[in-house]
């Protein structure tokens, strides 16, 4: 049994006929096709925290290829009162097909894959957000028509994004040029595992020179609302806008995994702009998701 809780969790080979799946089942939903893959197969969807990609990306997907999802905050589950993480996973993965959990601690998820009869899913903590990446390969390919040899300029925080955008540098063979504000790098041991793919720095300009692939995430993630004042502050000078954009390359594609707050991170003429992709990127993930849970059940058999 596999479960998905980082990209390592894949090879790069079966990440690459992933998103190949993926390609495909987007078009067949434009021909008005659906398969009925996912038939009688159940995803339990367990969200602690705030989600309308995440969530509507896994309900329409399992819907779309004949399957059923059930949703469940802690408000509504026994855990929300205590339940031990142990337990809920045995009883959940006893009776549902497969499980995907966005979380705050990381080993939150970690100890239900442990404990699950079933593949797991992460669907974001805050550690890392492997999903999303998926369909940013599936985006950029688009554009490239590849994944590897790119240059990558990821401005803004060390936070989930980051991570992911730097384990998908290794799985997926591309550089990343990494600008932070003192204070805001991405974790040290990660770093050092990705050091051949990744460069830091805390100037803005310096890290989207000549970059392929301009990507930004918010400021404040879930979770640290209380820090806005001082974040907001620690972040000036690290807005994507016009004139940092020039310093990309001419054909320069622009990512937010979404939500995105104009003004901030990004603004709303790049948001908006020609070389944002950010609403197929959204899209992505229903295809890049449903070739995923195809991936981990086929395992399983
Ligand atoms: N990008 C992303 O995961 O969005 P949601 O928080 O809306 O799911
Ligand atoms: N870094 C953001 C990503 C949201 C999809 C957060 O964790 O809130």
């Amino acid at each position: 049994m596999r479960h998905f809780i980082s990209l390592l969790d894949l090879s790069p080979e079966e990440l690459m006929s992933l998103l190949d799946r993926a390609a495909e089942l987007k078009n067949e939903v434009r021909q008005g096709r659906y398969s009925q893959s996912l038939q009688g197969r159940t995803l339990a969807l367990l969200f602690d925290k705030s989600s309308t990609r995440t969530r509507v990306s896994f309900e329409a997907g399992m819907n779309q290829l004949g399957g059923y999802t059930l949703f469940l905050s802690p408000a509504e589950a026994q855990i929300g009162r205590g339940e031990p993480i142990e337990d809920t996973a045995r009883v959940i993965s006893s009776m549902v097909d497969i499980v995907a959990i966005r979380t705050g601690p990381h080993g939150n998820i970690i100890k239900f894959a442990e404990n699950s009869a079933v593949p797991v899913i992460n669907a974001l903590t805050d550690f890392n957000h492997p999903c999303q990446l998926l369909a940013d390969m599936m985006t950029v390919r688009e554009h490239f028509g590849r994944t590897n040899d790119i240059n990558v300029a990821y401005i803004g925080d060390g936070n989930n994004m980051c991570h992911s955008w730097m384990i998908a540098a290794k799985q997926f063979g591309f550089d990343i040029k990494i600008a932070v504000p003192v204070g805001f790098e991405p974790e040290a041991d990660l770093l050092e595992a990705c050091q051949d793919r990744v460069t830091m720095t805390s100037i803005p300009s310096e890290a989207i020179m000549d970059a392929d692939v301009v990507v930004t995430d918010t400021w404040i993630s879930m979770g640290q609302e209380d820090e806005k004042q001082q974040r907001k502050q620690a972040f000036e000078g690290f807005t994507v806008n016009e004139m940092l954009m020039k310093n990309a390359s001419n054909d320069a594609i622009f990512l937010h995994c979404l939500p995105a707050y104009r003004g901030y991170e990004v603004t709303a003429e790049v948001l908006e702009g020609p070389q944002s992709v950010v609403w197929d990127e959204a899209e992505n993930r229903l295809h890049a998701q449903k070739a995923l849970i195809e991936f981990l059940l086929n395992e399983k058999k």
